[in-house]
Formats: C-alpha cells, structure tokens, sequence
C-alpha cells in the first residue's frame, strides 16, 4: 500500500523546491492514512483559535483534502462559507468527494485567486513549509482577509523541539550522512515562532496570539513510523536496503521512550500557531 510514489508525495508534498501534481491514489493515502494520524487533531484547534464563527466566510489555504475546511464548516453553519484552495488537483478531487457542498479552487498559495478582501478568515494549516517564499504566501492571505479579519497559521514547530523527531533525524544522519537531515526536515523548517510571527507582522495585520501548542504524532509501529518518514520524502531514492534497514533497526530503540507495549508510536509532536488581526 505505502508504494513510494504515493508515499513520497502524499504527507509532505516534497522539498520546498519540487513542483508537483500528486497522483490520485496518493491523495487518497492522505486522506485515509494521514489525516487522522497526523492532521485531524489540530484542525479544530486552529479554527477554534482563529475563532471562527457562525456565518462567516472561511478560507482554507492549501487545504489537502479539506480537513480544516471541513472543521471551519461545521462552524460557520448555514450561513456562513468555507472555500478550500491548494496547488493539487488529486487533493481537491478528494476534498470533493468528501464534501461535495464546499467551495474547492485550484491555486497557488503565492498568487491566491480570490479579490483583496474576500474573507472574514483566513488559516492555513501544516503547509507554510512547503511554499518555495512563505512570506508571499502570508502577505497574499493578508490581501484576501477583510479589514479587521483573522488569518491563522500552524505550522510544525523547530526540529530541536521535536522528542522524538530530532533522535530519530540524527540517527538517519548518522547512517545516511548528513543530507539526510536537509531531506527529513522540510516539515521543521518554519518552525521559529517569533520568525513566523514577525513575518505575519511584516504582510500587514496585527498579530494578536503566538504560541507553541502540543500534539501527538501516531502510528502503528516503530516500522510503519520509519517508512512514514523516509518515504515521504527524497531520503527513500538515495538509500542503499541495507542503510535504510540499519535506519529501521536502531529506530526501534531510539523510538523505545514513545512506544506502546502494542507496538503503536505516540510521539509527542509540537507546533506552532500564529494569530493576526488585519
Ligand atoms: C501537508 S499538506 C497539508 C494539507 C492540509 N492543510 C491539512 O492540514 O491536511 C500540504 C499541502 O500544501 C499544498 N501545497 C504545497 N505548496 C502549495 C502552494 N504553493 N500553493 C497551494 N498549496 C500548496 C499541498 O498540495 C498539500 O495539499
């Protein structure tokens, strides 16, 4: 099932620099494997940080398969409006299927194709990281946010503060040399809270709330963790099967703290959220 081409694009969508249209199957991957292993738990808290509320008009931006605009709807109610808008057609395909009754635009979160000042909210989740100059994409969703709207931003916090994460990225370094870590930490690298506040500061709106905020990163076992991480990304082409098995081995042990007696992995996995008012 985890084949690698769906695997490699499907949780972190590549480095910053690739340019992608994902296959179908592997938005499908996305959706039934890791949002709710991974993304499901902080939809919620980032709309409900955003606070957004009743008849509004929400977007989401580069919404995977909808899982905040799906949060943000139930929210809004009858009256209000959520719109969805990411690069990948595969991911929009899925977000419709699932929620056919919202609004899904492809686009590119550097260059929004909505008029200056078309929503009361607007958030993005887990997504700022991948964009190739992040401060363009924040000033476009400043531009697309009425006077006095909200845009909210999560994004994974730094590497360093990651307990299971940074052990695990040193292992691989150390069997796969230092490009590994380059390859494996995409996800981390916004992950400085001031540097992202200011950076929303620097697009226009007032930031209003910045802060860390704790989540739980899952899977089935320390296996499916390693195939997880070194498949969604690059890592996996440059692997001879012998590092990789030294990388699935010592993973055991370095995961050892975040194990189950079942086997699952519950690794503490921290992120950031930034607030702003424009
Ligand atoms: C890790 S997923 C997060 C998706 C969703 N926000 C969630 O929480 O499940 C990152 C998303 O960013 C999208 N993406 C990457 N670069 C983009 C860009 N420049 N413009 C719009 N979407 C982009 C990808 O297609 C992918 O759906």
């Amino acid at each position: 099932m985890l084949g690698r081409v769906p695997v490699a694009h499907s949780r972190g969508m590549g480095t910053p620099t690739e340019s992608f249209q994902i296959p179908l199957e592997a938005a499908e991957v996305y959706e039934s494997r890791f949002v709710p292993a991974i993304f499901a738990e902080w939809a919620p808290r980032l709309v409900d940080l955003a606070g957004v509320g009743r008849g509004q008009s929400v977007l989401d931006v580069a919404c995977g398969t909808g899982i905040v605009a799906r949060t943000a709807a139930l929210r809004v109610g009858r009256g209000g409006e959520v719109t969805g808008v990411d690069l990948n057609e595969a991911m929009l395909t899925v977000a419709r299927r699932v929620r056919p009754e919202l609004e899904w635009r492809q686009g590119n979160a550097q260059d929004l194709p909505f008029d200056d000042e078309s929503f009361d909210v607007v958030v993005s989740q887990m997504a700022l990281m991948f964009f190739p100059d992040p401060a363009a994409a924040l000033a476009e969703m400043a531009r697309v946010v009425v006077p006095g709207g909200t845009v909210a931003v999560l994004v994974p916090g730094a590497l360093e503060h990651q307990a299971a994460f940074a052990p695990f990225v040193d292992m691989a370094a150390r069997h796969a040399g230092p490009e590994a870590v380059d390859l494996l930490t995409t996800y981390f690298r916004c992950g400085d809270l001031d540097a992202l506040a200011g950076q929303l500061a620097a697009a226009g709106p007032t930031v209003t709330a910045h802060r860390t905020v704790d989540g739980t990163y899952r899977a089935p076992s320390v296996d499916a963790f390693v195939t997880t991480e070194v498949e969604s990304t690059p890592l996996v082409e440059r692997l001879s099967a012998e590092t990789y098995q030294h990388i699935r081995d010592e993973a055991r042990a370095v995961l050892a703290p975040f194990t189950a007696p079942d086997g699952s992995v519950a690794a503490p996995f921290e992120s950031n959220l930034v607030v702003a008012v424009a």
